[in-house]
């Protein structure tokens, strides 16, 4: 599709954005695809992030939609929308000085720690928050250049919080929703930030505001209630004469593809292969995860070096696999815990490997959902110790894979799904003796229990999953099916 009329560039510099003809957008930080460089040139791979994996398939095919967000890269974009797997791409850009100050400054250095319960700390920037407004504004622009008249405009987590209220101004006939991925803070936290009023006027701008727990929307509503003169009642905050409702729509993942994935004879061998490579262990272990210190490993392989420590779990009975996807390597934090998490492995292994058996394999890189789901076939206990989670699809990918009532899942009650998942083995990752049973529990427990377990987990995933989600948020959005 080419563009309509002016150019991301024109609007900034003030021209009055004009109406295009998607009549749904979505709008997030990141494209589904990111741009990369190798030696045959640049092509795109898929975005990392629970984000990309509910919402590309939803898109994929759609004529009406476009996704808006930013490639992955400093270099030229193409001007105009570009077309990748089937859905209607139009890239933001972001400058090098931009990268840096709003995605990994403001956004993951400010926002992301403060939304995660402050586990590292927060910097105040202002020349971040200059940049977050800016990018912001961008997006708000190039959102009413491209969406036709009465659109429906998705926009997604907290890189973009700002632009519910800025496109409001800019086009106050399009319906907006907001769905932030990530958990909302305790007030007591969230009033730490210099910007809180801008920022929640700025949600406020949308029609619908969605979080993934019903603990984060309260969270907001209390907000909006302390620092703007909004009037807050149950599901709705009314501004200035007009309602937004705020709501809790928990994520989930596409259960039956990922049903049908289990189902394939080629993907139970290849189980079977992964299996035999690990030399057949009594009791697979297996954690998936960005490697963001979000995630909980340090926990996980602290519990797990002190149970091989005390012979609870035994090297060559017992291996644990560690997929780890690498993110955000530019931001000092993400370094130093990669390092970290580098020794961990090196000292485990070095301290109780033997020659032909070690007692875990960390494969830091990206895998297919091919190579997941193989994984999560192969594997008897699944970890998930996040210390705080917006919700977490991987347990829900491993337990919608589990068509046989197979497999334990360990589960931090500070991932979101906790709030549903509630037959896994729930864990207080800060305590490591506490986490140590579980895995104890886990890898000893008979197959009635298990499947007790798990027939009631895969219910409750099934009955939560990506397309009534999808489908709770088009409603909402008025947007056809
Ligand atoms: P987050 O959005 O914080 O990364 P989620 O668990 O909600 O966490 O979503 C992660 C998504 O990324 C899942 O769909 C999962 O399959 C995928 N994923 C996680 N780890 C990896 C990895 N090492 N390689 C490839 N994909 C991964
Ligand atoms: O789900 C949380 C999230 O921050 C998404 O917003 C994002 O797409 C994903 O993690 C990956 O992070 P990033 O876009 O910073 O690589």
């Amino acid at each position: 599709m080419a563009s309509p009329e002016i150019t991301p560039e024109s609007g900034e510099t003030g021209d009055g954005p004009r109406a295009g003809t998607a009549s749904f957008l979505v709008l997030a930080n990141r494209l589904p695809v990111r741009r990369v460089t190798g030696v045959d040139g640049t092509g795109w791979e898929t975005s990392p992030g629970g984000l990309v994996t509910a919402l590309a398939p939803l898109l994929a095919g759609r004529t009406d939609a476009q996704w808006l967000g930013w490639s992955g890269t400093t270099g030229t974009d193409e001007d105009g929308s570009i077309e990748v797997d089937g859905i209607s791409l139009v890239p933001v850009p972001l400058s090098r000085g931009e990268v840096e100050l709003f995605y990994e400054g403001f956004a993951n250095r400010t926002l992301w720690p403060l939304y995660h319960d402050s586990i590292v700390r927060s910097e105040y920037h202002r020349t971040w928050w200059d940049a977050y407004r800016t990018v912001n504004r961008r997006f708000a622009k190039a959102a009413a250049m491209w969406a036709a008249p009465g659109a429906a405009v998705w926009v997604h987590d907290y890189h973009l919080q700002l632009v519910p209220g800025m496109l409001r101004e800019l086009r106050p006939d399009l319906r907006i929703g907001f769905f932030l991925h990530i958990p909302f803070p305790p007030v007591e936290l969230f009033l730490q930030l210099p910007w809180r009023r801008t920022i929640t006027e700025g949600l406020l701008g949308a029609d619908v505001v969605g979080f993934q727990t019903e603990g984060g929307a309260a969270n907001f509503r209390r907000l909006a209630g302390l620092v703007t003169e909004a009037e807050v009642n149950d599901h709705e905050v009314t501004m200035r004469g007009r309602s937004v409702r705020v709501e809790t729509f928990g994520i989930g993942v596409d259960t039956k593809t990922l049903e049908s994935m289990a189902a394939d004879p080629q993907m139970q061998a290849r189980a079977k292969e992964v299996r035999e490579s690990l030399g057949n262990p009594e009791r697979v272990l297996l954690g998936v995860d960005r490697l963001d210190y979000t995630k909980g490993l340090a926990r996980r392989l602290r519990a797990f070096r002190e149970l091989l420590e005390e012979g609870r779990l035994t090297v060559g009975r017992h291996v644990l696999v560690q997929v780890a996807e690498p993110t955000r390597e530019n931001v000092r934090d993400y370094a130093d815990f990669r390092d970290r998490i580098d020794r961990m492995v090196g000292e485990i292994n070095g301290d109780y490997g033997e020659v032909g058996a070690v007692p875990m394999h960390y494969l830091h890189r990206h895998h297919d959902l091919e190579e997941l789901v193989a994984l999560y076939l192969a594997a008897d206990v699944m970890l998930v110790t996040a210390v705080r989670d917006g919700m977490n699809l991987v347990c829900k990918e491993y337990v919608a894979t589990r068509t046989d009532d197979s497999g334990v899942l360990v589960l931090s009650e500070f991932a979101g799904a906790a709030e549903t998942m509630v037959d896994a083995l729930l864990v207080n990752p800060y305590d490591i003796d506490g986490l140590k049973l579980a895995i104890e529990q886990a890898v000893t427990m008979g197959p009635d229990a298990q499947a007790r377990r798990m027939s009631a987990l895969r219910e409750a995933v099934v009955a939560s999953d990506v397309h009534r989600w999808a489908d709770a948020w088009l409603d909402a959005l008025g947007v056809a099916r």
